[in-house]
């Protein structure tokens, strides 16, 4: 394959130019970070996890027609996806209390919310991505009130649908983190959904137990990170063909 042009470096990912005008290809690497990048470590095998999960949800979505960037998976670590200008709000969308608004609220981690909650973060990692309102996000143009409508829209979409998907394989969707891009085509302007879905940026409870199957297990050294990565592609059914033996995967050519 021919020598491809690196973009960005993320914590979790690279971007590579795609082989076409308007395509990139997204290396999903085992890096792991929290707390704004002051935890750093690696989760061998999480790449090749996420890169299938978040192809696997990203289908599913599509096929209700929520818009997304993924176009497909080229091999282990890497998928194609269209290029977007991304829009510089973290989504989030709580059912259950968990993480910082457990902090912030004090209400106890695993109470249920009386309704979907959306919440928008500033993606700055510099001012540590702060919560912002709806307000902030069109009184500085991040996005029109139109973009932010779209948003919502499909959250409230993505949410419904995932959380019926989780269920049916025994794991509840506590909260989840989207983030969305426009897409210039046949000049027209759409908002799509763009980075991954993966259990790195979802909070994923076993039904039964609450025994926690995401990237809380590396933020609070709960161990069995790797197997619990591996336990929710399974129950989705899409465990990588070489099985849990070969997670490493092929290194990227560049
Ligand atoms: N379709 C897309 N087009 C352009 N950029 C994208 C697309 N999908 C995701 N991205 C961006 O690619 C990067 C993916 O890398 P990674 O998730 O490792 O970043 P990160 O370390 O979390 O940093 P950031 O704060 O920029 O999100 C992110 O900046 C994300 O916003
Ligand atoms: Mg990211």
């Amino acid at each position: 394959m021919a020598r491809r042009r690196q973009l960005y470096e993320g914590k979790a990912k690279i971007l590579f130019e795609g082989p076409e005008p308007g395509t990139l290809v997204q290396y999903f690497k085992d890096d792991a970070t929290a707390f704004n990048a002051q935890k750093k470590g690696t989760i061998t095998g999480k790449g090749v996890l996420n890169n299938r999960i978040s192809e696997f949800l990203m289908t599913k979505l599509a096929e209700i027609n929520i818009p997304t960037h993924f176009i497909r998976r080229l091999n282990m670590r890497e998928q194609l996806i269209k290029e977007v200008e991304i829009i510089p709000i973290e989504v989030v969308v709580r059912n259950i209390a968990a993480g910082s608004l457990a902090q912030r609220l004090g209400i106890p981690e695993g109470t249920r919310l009386p309704r979907s909650i959306v919440e928008y973060y500033y993606k700055n990692d510099q001012l540590n991505d702060p919560m912002v309102a709806e307000e902030h996000i069109t009184a500085f143009g991040w996005a029109s009130a139109q973009d932010v409508d779209d948003i919502v829209h499909y959250t409230l979409r993505i949410n419904d649908f995932l959380t019926g998907l989780f269920l049916g394989v025994g794991i509840t969707l506590v909260d989840f983190k989207l983030e969305f891009g426009r897409l210039y085509e046949n000049d027209e302007m759409r908002v799509v959904l763009a980075d991954e879905i993966s259990p790195d940026n979802c909070r994923l409870w076993d039904a039964k137990t609450n025994e926690k199957m995401d990237k809380d297990r590396f933020r609070r050294d709960l161990g069995k990170i790797e197997e619990a990565y591996q336990e929710v592609a399974r129950r989705l059914g899409i465990l990588p063909e070489a099985g849990s033996r070969d997670m490493k995967g092929p290194e990227t050519m560049q």
